[in-house]
């Protein structure tokens, strides 16, 4: 059994304060939740938010990481960066990363794994553009993405995949539970044709594109799809709804 995991993305979002507001306001509401439950704040506020978190069911992630340890890296941080805060996730390969700033499948394959060394649970991207979907291109990137991005990993099972297609991002345009399931199910496919059946079966996929309290109960429902990256609908209190979906 897979467990669900929800995760929010806070994206540019949220200064300090209303950082540690929303994790006090949502503690209560999402302590139940039987899905694992992850927020990502941005870098700076990373180590309040971790405080704020303690001993509750609420991980923390960062939005991103450097797969080098240190060095000459203008505004970037580490992975031993975060582990030393206490931060449990990293979203890696977010299509945002890709498009504004050039990220790559061979930099989202090293950043997992150094991650996954670090103990960190990578939450790496995948998904296709409107026009790639339009000509019929769907699965051959999203295979791609995995196959690279994945690559001479040692501890699969530990990696969770976060299928977004980037026309659904905050367009409040959700891929068709169909769709959704079936693209999950060529990132299941892709990992089980890279690392055999026993690890396909444990690895998470979440799907991502406008997840709200509305959708979010029939997305649930599928076969392959097990959570969410969130982003919009996770910046207030409703996200609740979204965490706590059945
Ligand atoms: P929205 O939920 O705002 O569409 O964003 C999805 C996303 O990019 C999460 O990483």
């Amino acid at each position: 059994m897979r467990r669900p995991i929800i995760a929010g993305n806070w994206k540019m979002h949220k200064d300090a304060k209303e950082t540690t507001a929303l994790i006090e306001a949502l503690t209560p509401l999402v302590k139940d939740a039987k899905a694992e439950v992850v927020f990502c704040p941005t870098y700076v506020n990373l180590k309040d938010a971790v405080t704020q978190a303690e001993g509750t069911n609420i991980g923390i992630g960062a939005q991103n990481m450097h797969y080098e340890t240190q060095g000459a890296f203008t505004g970037e941080v580490s992975g031993e960066m975060l582990k030393a805060i206490g931060v449990q996730y990293v979203v890696i390969g977010h299509s945002e990363r890709r498009e504004y700033y050039n990220e790559t499948d061979e930099a989202v394959n090293l950043k997992a794994i150094k991650a996954l060394s670090l103990g960190l649970t990578p939450i790496v991207c995948c998904g296709e553009t409107l026009e790639e979907r339009e000509a019929g291109n769907a699965q051959s990137k999203v295979v791609g993405q995995i196959k690279a991005g994945l690559k001479d990993i040692d501890d699969i099972e530990k990696v969770v995949v976060a299928y977004e297609p980037i026309w659904a991002i905050g367009t409040g345009k959700t891929a068709s539970k169909e769709e959704a399931d079936e693209a999950c199910g060529w990132v299941r496919q892709t990992i089980q044709d890279m690392y055999g059946k026993d690890a396909a079966d444990v690895v998470r996929v979440q799907y991502g594109g406008s997840v709200k309290p509305a959708n979010i109960a029939e997305l649930m429902a599928m076969d392959n799809i097990d959570g969410a990256l969130v982003g919009g609908a996770s910046l207030t209190e409703d996200f609740a709804k979204v965490v706590v979906y059945d």
